[in-house]
């Protein structure tokens, strides 16, 4: 076992979107997801200007008397939602390796927590390494994925870096329902998502509840299934041909789609507010007016925007979303490499005191 183990990992944006389980607890999709794993240096555009990076350090020691949970300076009630996700994924692996000490886990998120920026997807993904490595455990990054999936869906797709794909699987135990890398970061370096907060507010409804709804109540759901496998062949085959074009246009539908089932919910969910529907009509007068998609909306479960674009078409967007009054902050990411190990000088614990630094 070793001492202290700190990791940086990031969020990912989905192109298409998992809304919806099959199975609660295993957590296994009704489809498959595709994603970009962000990179956590962005450029600040408007606003307080903000990185993407989850920050984790762990410590396992018999000399702890309890187990900590700190995220952002406070501790954390672990029977909270997002506290007992993180710690599912830990009691797995320290189980795994027959450990029986406390763990002190101190994590910092540079971004807007709650805010459809997937702090838990960071969150989980960067932990999972981190506890894995502390308890000296060897485990593939598809095992790792499939580990972190039981915490949180998305989390499993930020466990790599590039685009990845989440493969929905179709067996009841879920041992084929696990995170991949479709291409490296390097494949398309052009390829930005123009991240654009309007609120930072914490969601009314949680995606956990939120999509059991949709499922539940949704008669437009079962149509979803369908339009579903249309959107992925062809964001595939965007990705493939790097066609901004097609995958602009997919990427907004796709995002639309999911919406409208949540609208659709009883009692229906609305994450996009009138600022999120200023975006969209910025964006689809930008794109009529260039005569072809130059660039593309998608929407989580926030109202905040991922304007999917390259680097060429960046100002132009830019330029198009400034009149909108509602807009706090604007950055804008490029794709990244997934979780990182960084140096015992950058850990968040004080191993002496068995603290937060
Ligand atoms: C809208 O992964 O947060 O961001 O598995 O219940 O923890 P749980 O849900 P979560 O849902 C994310 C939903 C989404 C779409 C996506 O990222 O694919």
């Amino acid at each position: 076992m070793r001492g202290t183990v700190t990791y940086r990992g990031t969020p990912n944006i989905a192109l298409i979107k998992y809304w919806g389980k099959r199975d609660d607890k295993l957590i296994l999709p009704c489809n498959s997801s595709i994603s970009l794993t962000l990179k956590g240096e962005t450029t600040a555009v408007k606003g307080v200007p903000f990185n993407l990076y989850t920050k984790t350090s762990v410590l396992f020691s018999d000399k702890l008397a309890e187990d900590a949970f700190y995220i952002n300076g406070k501790k954390q009630d672990l029977n909270d939602k997002d506290v007992a996700e993180r710690f599912y994924v830990i009691n797995q692996l320290r189980e795994r390796a027959g450990n029986k000490s406390h763990v002190l886990v101190v994590s910092e998120n540079s971004f807007p927590t709650a805010s459809g920026l997937a702090s838990s997807a960071s969150g989980i993904a960067t932990l999972i390494y981190a506890v894995s490595r502390a308890l000296g455990l060897n485990i593939s990054e598809k095992e790792l994925s499939m580990i972190a999936r039981q915490g949180s869906g998305s989390s499993c797709r930020s466990v790599m870096g590039g685009i990845v794909k989440w493969e929905k699987g179709t067996a009841p135990d879920g041992s084929d329902s696990f995170a991949h890398q479709l291409y490296p970061a390097s494949y398309w370096p052009d390829l930005k998502d123009i991240i654009v907060i309007v609120s930072s507010a914490k969601k009314k409804v949680s995606s956990r509840a939120g999509m059991a709804q949709t499922v539940k109540t949704s008669p437009l759901y079962e149509s979803r299934q369908k339009v579903l496998d249309k959107h992925i062949a062809s964001v595939g085959a965007a990705l493939r041909d790097k066609d901004l074009s097609k995958l602009a246009e997919t990427v907004m539908k796709e995002s639309n789609n999911m919406h409208a089932t949540m609208l659709d919910t009883t009692p229906p969910i609305m994450y996009m507010d009138d600022n999120s529907k200023a975006i969209v009509y910025a964006i689809e007068d930008l794109n009529k007016n260039e005569g072809r998609a130059v660039a593309g909306y998608t929407f989580d479960a926030g109202a905040n925007a991922h304007i999917i674009t390259i680097e060429g078409n960046k100002d132009k967007v830019i330029n198009q979303l400034k009149g909108i009054e509602g807009i706090e902050s604007i950055v804008v990411a490029g794709i990244g490499n997934g979780p990182e190990l960084l140096g015992e000088d950058e850990s968040l614990i004080d191993s002496q005191r068995l603290a937060p630094k």
